[in-house]
């Protein structure tokens, strides 16, 4: 993959460190050089060539405004960020005056740094910048109607797509089984994430999460039903920000009981996948939901219908139906097949490898490719649909 170049001059070493942990949790960022003096960096510069400069200018802001002046002449094509812990207004615009493209205040905001580094390198490879990731919460209208196994298959498919990263959040925090369909067993859960997330930087934060073979990073739930009332709203918040600096793409599986942390998860989400079968007790849920939700600002927007298990022969009511009864279009049909998701389910493989030629994994391949597509268009980043086939060429051939 790809990645932005960086450099770091932070005289003070706490900063710096704790600077430099951000920037290598950062998914396409990589760091080239750190630096502890003004004097210096402007070497380190000329022998690294990085692309984009974090220059904390708060241990002497004339040096730094020179040296941020010389930077700026010298290497034009290089974006600077200054990061101070003052915000007074005449001192950022020195800065900006002296050539800083973004200024950020201290301690950085994991966020606040991704989107500078995002608006920083807007001139350079779009697969190189970095990006804020996009949240998919997949709720479901009813139990058992599918949201586990199409958030755990379509995380795995993303995670195949070149200069995408994936993390799974299971939110189904006294049943879920995510870890169980990936056959994984984690260290750590979304409590131990939450309750320590002051102290977590973005590696820290990666290294709590279970990566799988196929690239996708597992955050699964409590072990111990009494530990789900200890994950605070707002710690929750700020997990979901800090995985969203260090993931493109965040896939939520939701609970069914929309407490707290799942409406969190809907309010913050980029889009909405609500998971139904074509029987009337989901579709009536369907209904029901929305109208609820509709309450809640911007949620329902972002809601796409997807009807799991398509083909199903008995009691199945006709699209056309569900379609006039919600009053909504289906945005995409997962067709059913039994046997490979319960058998990739006891066994903990993702249809993916169990089951790759398989119409239901090249359907939520596509959903996959689909919702990438989607979402970089929003972002005006051109997307390279050859290089994804190319990459699943693998999976026609046998
Ligand atoms: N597309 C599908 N075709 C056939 N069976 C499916 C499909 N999706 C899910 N299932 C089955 O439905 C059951 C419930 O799935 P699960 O993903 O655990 O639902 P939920 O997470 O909503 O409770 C499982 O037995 C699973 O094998
Ligand atoms: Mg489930």
């Amino acid at each position: 993959m790809s990645e932005l170049r960086l450099a770091i001059c932070d005289p003070s070493e706490d900063s710096r460190e704790r600077l430099k942990h951000l920037v290598m949790g950062i998914e396409r960022a990589c760091l080239e050089a750190d630096c502890s003096r003004y004097e210096f960096f402007f070497d380190v510069v000329k022998t690294t060539e990085p692309e984009v400069c974090l220059v904390n200018i708060d241990h002497d802001v004339e040096i730094a405004t020179a040296l941020i002046t010389q930077l700026n002449r010298n290497f034009p094509q290089t974006g600077i960020i200054a990061i101070s812990s003052s915000t007074e207004g005449a001192l950022i615009l020195q800065i900006m005056r002296a050539g800083a493209r973004e200024f950020l205040r201290a301690p950085v905001d994991a966020q606040e740094l991704v989107s500078s580094l995002e608006r920083v390198a807007v001139n350079s490879d779009p697969s190189k910048r970095p990006k804020s990731g996009k949240i998919i919460a997949i709720a479901g209208a009813s139990g058992g109607v599918g949201t586990t196994s199409v958030s755990v298959n379509l995380a795995c498919c993303m995670a195949q797509v070149p200069d995408e990263s994936v993390a799974l959040i299971d939110l189904d925090l006294s049943l879920g089984d995510a870890d169980v369909f990936l056959d994984a067993i984690p260290e750590y859960t979304l409590l131990d994430v939450a309750q320590n997330v002051e102290r977590l930087d973005l590696s820290l934060l990666r290294k709590s999460l279970t990566k799988h073979d196929s690239g996708v990073y597992l955050l699964p739930r409590p072990v111990q039903l009494q530990d789900i009332d200890e994950i605070s709203q707002s710690n929750f918040g700020r997990v979901l920000k800090l995985l969203k600096a260090s993931f493109t793409h965040l896939i939520v599986d939701l609970s069914k009981s929309y407490n707290s942390l799942d409406i969190r998860t809907l309010r913050a989400a980029d889009e909405v996948l609500l998971l139904t079968q074509l029987d009337l007790p989901c579709l009536r849920n369907v209904v029901r939901l929305l109208t609820s939700l509709e309450a809640m600002e911007g949620i329902t927007d972002k809601i796409k219908i997807v009807v799991n298990r398509t083909g199903l022969e008995s009691g199945q009511i006709s699209l056309k139906k569900a379609e006039a009864h919600i009053g909504r279009e289906i945005f995409w049909q997962v067709p059913n097949n039994f046997s490979a998701v319960s058998e990739g389910r006891n066994n903990g493989v993702p249809l993916l490898y169990s089951a790759p030629n398989a119409a239901i994994t090249q359907n939520i391949i596509s959903l996959a490719d689909h919702l990438i597509d989607r979402q970089s268009n929003g972002d005006e980043v051109k997307s390279d649909k050859k290089e994804r086939k190319g990459l699943f060429g693998f999976l026609s051939k046998g």
